[in-house]
């Protein structure tokens, strides 16, 4: 069944109140759900209402408290439609539902893990516990009464404000919740259980104390201080960076283990998976660190973003994800490094984003539609829906994006919500036409950017003709041309700046070129040398730029360029032909070999102290594997693009050895450990120096000693990671990881990290390794971090050894995804995705992958999960 947002129409009823209890049970659960509707005003008066449901039996209805007579109602799993209803008056109904929570591996709806009741909602979990109108338009405000069993569930939890509770028979007690913010059900919570907590509280900018808490399992509540603190910076930068305040006395985070996603915004009840809020020193790296910061400030500042402004439809999901992926990482960007986290989200998009909108699985990021709206929880809708928000900030500036964001927070509290609307605060904030810009909503596909520019000494100008094409994606052959921002800069011979004294053929404001036209020239004057010119400065524009410059350009601009972003930009431009051509010469059994204006210009940033230690790891990180199979387009052989990326970096180590030695010897940190974001930086580019040590020395041993050394998990997963993934068969490596695993045996986040590390190593033996692992004691198929350490690093982040010639990888993960369905499709569906760029292989491989595709669709009763990824990916 598809899903068209041209069908959208409100419901003919309004839900003006719900008052829920539940008598909680862990296989037995009674929810009593009372809902007070009236008639729409206009709608048809002889409609019924049809509620949604998933999985349900009705075990009791009343219709204003009385008993309803069955001739009135049809009740299904997936729907209870009501008759004979009221005209205009408002009338009740008492829905009784029995679900169980324990039978629930869907993790969808209610269910229970580790002896915790919890709830995920969003998008269609709510009908898997009541009849209800299950979409984000229908809003009302919740009472929540929970009745449980006392001393198994000492904690009662639900959203809003707490109103009270007491003893309830026999060993049970009641707790009643309620919140007065009119929410839609998918942001519905309840939790119940025995936890520990960590307490804090927050005072807003107008004075109002919120009382701050994060439940974990007992014994983990050091590990919350963290993101106690996280927590509490995010509420403060809320305030001053957008002006908004919480609005609830209390505000509660509860940490699960068995979780399909991140986290989730629950309106004062957020829930989490538990490895973006546990963390200390000895058991989280310092990117743990950096993403429990951000995932925390995500989830709160959804509480603007999401909650009290929401989405009509599912279609305008990117109106809250892309935006608050656009909040959190300027969050992250204040609290630590600008250039250094918009190098990582970059890198983030490029190899994530750009293979969904280059491949079978491409669509635009306000999809028009759908078959299963879980499967459009994507890094389109949520990071390239962040750049088109950032686009916004950078068409309108800093003034008028602000007014736009205040006008949209005033004109649309407490409302759902359209795309369109959204942009229509920004028109009328700033007065600018938005009408082509609009289409970076609606058109799919990452825009390729064709610049080439030509300079005339005698009449001083500088001419620089620039073409957009649009990749035909799924349903949609033609596009039209965008409106791009291209943050552009000229530098001179000098390294410093040239300012042209008129630009002809192109708006040109602030630094940024409009590009409108499919093609356009701009002519820039008064320029009196011949210049090196910077595009798309901080990835200011979401596309693949094509500019033919010469290595020694790029050496120039990797030198003086004054946005760091586009200094590794210059950097990774010189790497990529290296590293293409290092493929190609790989794939024919010819020598590789590196130019030395890459090395020379890459081991010069290496060494330069003016610049941070955090950027200088990310300019030794060459593009991945993945990066260069995107880059090279199609017929690729991942054993050729590892052998020639790892021949070019082992000539890079060996002309930076001294380099690379006196970094590793001069990057340290003090004793004690602190992961900010600079010492994190040191500890980033010491690992790195380690790495490339070890590929000049070829050997394990600096390795293994780093790995004795190591007093945190930064240094100790680097150091496991060089011993796996490079020297895999050595009794160092076999040691390293036994002892690994025995020290971290009870803690399972951390040994997630060692079954990711053997799934991650190169060749095609890693298959038979993870099948072993598949039957280690302490592999567990239901939780879903450890389904996504073992077999999705092994799918997404292993292109050796999932892609191995024989096919063998691509039928393992058939069978894996057949497995999985049948407990949770939607993690199924999700790791499916990792075939979305099979077509992109040499025809050998993908015909494997075709076979293991067709496979999985052939298969009898497929979840609508996975039965729209996998038609979509052979399709497409
Ligand atoms: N809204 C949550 C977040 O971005 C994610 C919910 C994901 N839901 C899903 N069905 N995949 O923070
Ligand atoms: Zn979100």
């Amino acid at each position: 069944q598809v899903i068209h947002l041209a069908d959208y129409r409100p419901t003919d009823f309004v839900l003006e109140r719900v008052d829920l209890t539940f008598e909680l049970d862990p296989t037995e659960t009674k929810v009593e759900a009372r809902l007070i509707f009236h008639r729409r005003p206009g709608a048809d008066p002889a409609a019924p209402i049809v509620l949604d449901g998933d999985e349900l039996t009705l075990s009791g209805l009343l219709f204003d408290q009385v008993e309803m007579d069955p001739s009135r109602y049809d009740a299904t799993p997936e729907s209870l439609t009501v008759r004979d209803l009221p005209e205009s008056a408002p009338f009740e109904l008492t829905i009784t539902t029995i679900i169980n929570p324990e039978a629930n591996t869907q993790l969808m709806g209610l269910y229970r893990t580790s002896g915790i009741y919890c709830t995920q909602c969003e998008a269609e979990g709510f009908r898997r516990i009541t009849y209800f109108l299950d979409r984000p338009d229908v809003l009302a405000p919740f009472t929540v009464n929970i009745i449980a069993d006392k001393d198994a569930n000492p904690l009662l939890l639900s959203n809003g404000n707490f109103l009270g509770g007491a003893g309830y028979g026999p060993g049970k007690h009641f707790a009643a919740w309620f919140d007065p913010h009119p929410k839609p059900s998918y942001l519905f919570a309840l939790v119940a259980g025995d936890l520990g907590v960590v307490e804090d509280t927050f005072t807003t900018l107008s004075g109002r104390e919120v009382v701050l808490k994060i439940y974990v399992e007992h014994g983990k509540e050091p590990r919350a201080t963290y993101a106690m603190d996280a927590l509490k910076r995010s509420m403060k930068w809320d305030e001053e960076r957008f002006g908004r305040e919480y609005d609830l006395d209390i505000f509660m985070i509860v940490a699960v283990s068995d979780f399909n996603m991140g986290a989730m915004e629950n309106k004062g009840l957020n829930v989490f998976n538990d490895r973006y809020v546990l963390a200390d020193p000895e058991l989280a790296t310092d990117a743990d660190y950096a993403n429990i910061e951000a995932v925390i400030a995500h989830e709160y500042f959804h509480n603007w973003t999401g909650n009290r402004i929401t989405c009509r439809d599912w279609f305008q999901l990117c109106l809250k994800e892309g935006l608050t992926v656009y909040r959190d990482q300027e969050f992250s960007s204040d609290q630590r490094s600008r250039p250094v986290k918009r190098i990582a989200d970059v890198r983030h998009l490029k190899s994530e984003q750009f293979p969904e909108d280059g491949g079978p699985l491409a669509h635009p990021v306000r999809p028009t539609t759908y078959r299963e709206i879980n499967n459009f929880y994507t890094r389109t809708v949520y990071e390239k829906g962040s750049e088109v928000t950032r686009m916004i900030a950078t068409l309108l500036g800093k003034d008028d994006f602000k007014k736009g964001m205040d006008l949209y927070f005033d004109r649309h509290d407490g409302q759902a919500v359209t795309i369109e609307d959204f942009v229509t605060c920004f028109k009328d904030a700033s007065g600018r036409d938005l009408t082509q810009f609009s289409l970076w909503y609606h058109q799919a596909g990452t825009p390729l950017v064709t610049a080439s520019g030509s300079y005339d000494a005698a009449a001083g100008s500088f001419t620089l003709s620039l073409e957009q094409m649009i990749p035909a994606t799924p349903g949609q052959q033609t596009k039209e041309p965008m409106h791009i921002p291209l943050s552009l800069a000229l530098f001179g011979e000098n390294g410093g700046k040239l300012e042209p004294s008129s630009v002809e053929g192109a708006e040109y404001a602030g630094e940024v070129l409009h590009l409108t036209g499919r093609t356009q020239t701009a002519v820039f004057h008064g320029i009196g040398s011949r210049p090196v010119v910077s595009i798309n400065r901080s990835f200011s524009a979401p596309i693949n730029l094509h500019f033919d410059q010469s290595p020694a350009d790029l050496a120039h601009l990797a030198r003086h360029e004054t946005d760091h972003f586009a200094r590794w930009q210059a950097l990774t431009d010189l790497a990529l032909p290296n590293l293409l051509k290092a493929a190609r010469d790989a794939r024919e059994g010819k020598p590789v070999v590196c130019e030395a204006t890459f090395v020379e210009t890459l081991l010069a940033a290496a060494a330069d102290e003016s610049l941070e230690p955090a950027f200088r790891a990310q300019a030794l990180a060459l593009p991945s594997e993945s990066d260069i199979a995107r880059e090279l387009g199609g017929n690729n052989d991942p054993d050729a693009i590892h052998a020639g990326r790892q021949a070019i970096l082992k000539q890079i180590a060996e002309a930076g050895k001294d380099v690379f030695a006196g970094l590793y010897a001069a990057m340290t940190t003090p004793d004690d450990f602190s992961p900010d974001a600079k010492s994190a930086g040191l500890r980033a580019l010491r690992n790195t120096a380690l790495t490339y040590l070890s590929h000049a020395e070829q050997t394990p041993a600096r390795a293994k000693a780093a790995f004795d050394a190591a007093d945190n998990m930064t240094d100790l997963s680097h150091a496991l990671t060089i011993l796996a993934h490079r020297f895999p068969d050595s009794a160092q490596t076999r040691e390293a990881l036994e002892s690994f695993r025995d020290r971290f045996a009870e803690n399972a986040l951390v040994i997630d990290k060692w079954f990711a590390i053997q799934a991650g190593i190169p060749g095609a033996k890693t298959l038979e390794r993870v099948r072993a692992l598949m039957d280690n004691p302490l592999f567990k198929r239901t939780n879903p971090n450890r389904m996504r350490s073992l077999v999705g690093t092994f799918a997404f982040a292993n292109p050796t050894g999932f892609g191995r010639a024989d096919g063998e990888g691509y039928r393992f993960l058939a069978d894996q995804i057949l497995d999985i369905d049948g407990r949770n499709p939607q993690l199924a569906a999700r790791i499916l995705t990792s075939m979305r760029s099979w077509r992109s292989l040499e025809p050998v491989r993908a015909d494997h992958a075709r076979s293991a595709l067709t496979k999985i669709e052939q298969a009898p009763d497929l979840s609508t999960d996975v039965r729209d990824i996998v038609e979509r990916t052979l399709k497409g």
